[in-house]
């Protein structure tokens, strides 16, 4: 068994953060999204991972993500030259999959399921295709399923303007080496794109072993600002367990709750209250860091009062009287000098912006 994690894509919905980056490697509780992937991945057991890259982040995501060692994998990176649609990324990868089965993972999904029990389902069955599904408000934004009363998948669409059931694809797949067939018998979408979705509606045309499973517990797809807040918020309560010993603080400084502060930091008469995850080497003075907030690398805050936010490498946020809240902050953005005002802000701001509030 291998695993296909996709990482390319232009990943508009994340703008302007993704004018400089791979949507994959903005972090939720500093760390990359991908890496979730990941790391889920090989807790199921499978440590041959392929990650489709795109000639404008591949080499930004691999140089980040590395040769899998750090994960107890072995990665190797598939170039799609072209975002040309989720099946034509299977095409692309076909060499490096061979006449294996394999779990396709979309690398900006995150789950709180771990794998294995899909993965057995999809193996005792000799499955061709393992679907997850979820009910979602919003189908029209998804690959959408119609099931039969005994849950056995009759018709998939991807993003119908009617949607025939409230049932979402969720991005990660289970599929047999039959894949490739159907794929080779579709053809690109009205978005101009090959799609999955197509592909495993090919396998149902052609009675190949289908089947859907319903995903339990949240499921995030953090291609968008709000998403990749809740995804922050999440991540947060799930995985920051313990309050913070070992740091040490100035008398005039408090830290309350869980919270994790990475080496080299320096807290100065602030207060953060977690759950809360700052990195390494960052200066924080005279600020306040509230619930749910992702502060990573050398960040510096002085003056400051910030809540249910990310802020990303090397940002810089000083004399901000109000409070920021429901924001995300870009690599080295800085936001500078605001006079006092009764109202909060709320902010998205792309890698190297700069904003002076006068
Ligand atoms: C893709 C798939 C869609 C699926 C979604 C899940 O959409 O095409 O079927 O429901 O991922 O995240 P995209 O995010 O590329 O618009």
């Amino acid at each position: 068994m291998k695993a296909l994690i996709l990482s390319g894509g232009k990943g508009t919905r994340l703008r302007p953060l993704t004018y400089t980056g791979a949507k994959q490697l903005v972090p939720v509780a500093n760390k990359p999204i991908l890496w979730y992937g990941i790391e889920g991945i090989v807790a199921a057991g499978i440590t041959d991972i392929g990650i489709i890259i795109s000639p404008e982040t591949g080499e930004e995501v691999k140089e980040k993500t590395g040769d899998g060692s750090r994960f107890g994998a072995k990665i190797t990176y598939i170039l799609q030259s072209e975002p040309a649609g989720l099946a034509h990324a299977v095409k692309v990868a076909q060499p490096f999959l061979g006449d294996s089965p394999f779990i396709m993972y979309l690398g900006d999904n995150l789950i709180q399921s771990q794998l294995d029990l899909f993965l057995e389902n999809f193996k005792k069955n000799q499955l061709d295709a393992l679907i997850l599904l979820r009910p979602v408000p919003n189908p029209t934004a998804f690959g959408v399923a119609k099931v039969d009363e005994n849950g056995r998948v009759l018709q998939l669409v991807e993003k119908p303007k009617v949607p025939p059931s409230n049932l979402a694809l969720v991005g990660i797949y289970f599929f047999a080496p039959t894949i490739h067939e159907a794929i080779a018998q579709i053809n690109p979408s009205a978005r101009g794109e090959l799609e999955i979705t197509d592909a495993i509606q090919k396998q149902i045309d052609t009675q190949k072993h289908v089947e859907a499973c319903s995903l339990e517990g949240w499921w995030l797809d953090t291609g968008k600002k709000d998403d990749l807040l809740s995804a922050n918020q999440i991540i947060l309560d799930s995985c920051i367990a313990t309050p913070v010993t070992e740091f040490k603080t100035d008398a005039t400084s408090q830290i309350i709750g869980r919270v994790q502060i990475g080496e080299g930091t320096e807290i100065i008469n602030s207060t953060v209250r977690g759950p809360v995850v700052i990195g390494e080497n960052c200066r924080i003075e005279n600020s306040f860091i509230g619930p749910y907030s992702s502060i990573a690398d050398r960040v510096t805050m002085i003056d400051a009062d910030i809540e249910h936010s990310v802020i990303l490498q090397g940002a810089k946020i000083s004399g901000i009287h109000q409070r920021i809240v429901d924001s995300v902050i870009g690599q080295r953005a800085q936001l500078v000098n605001a006079p006092p005002r009764p109202k909060a802000l709320r902010f998205m701001i792309g890698d190297d912006s700069q904003i002076e509030l006068v």
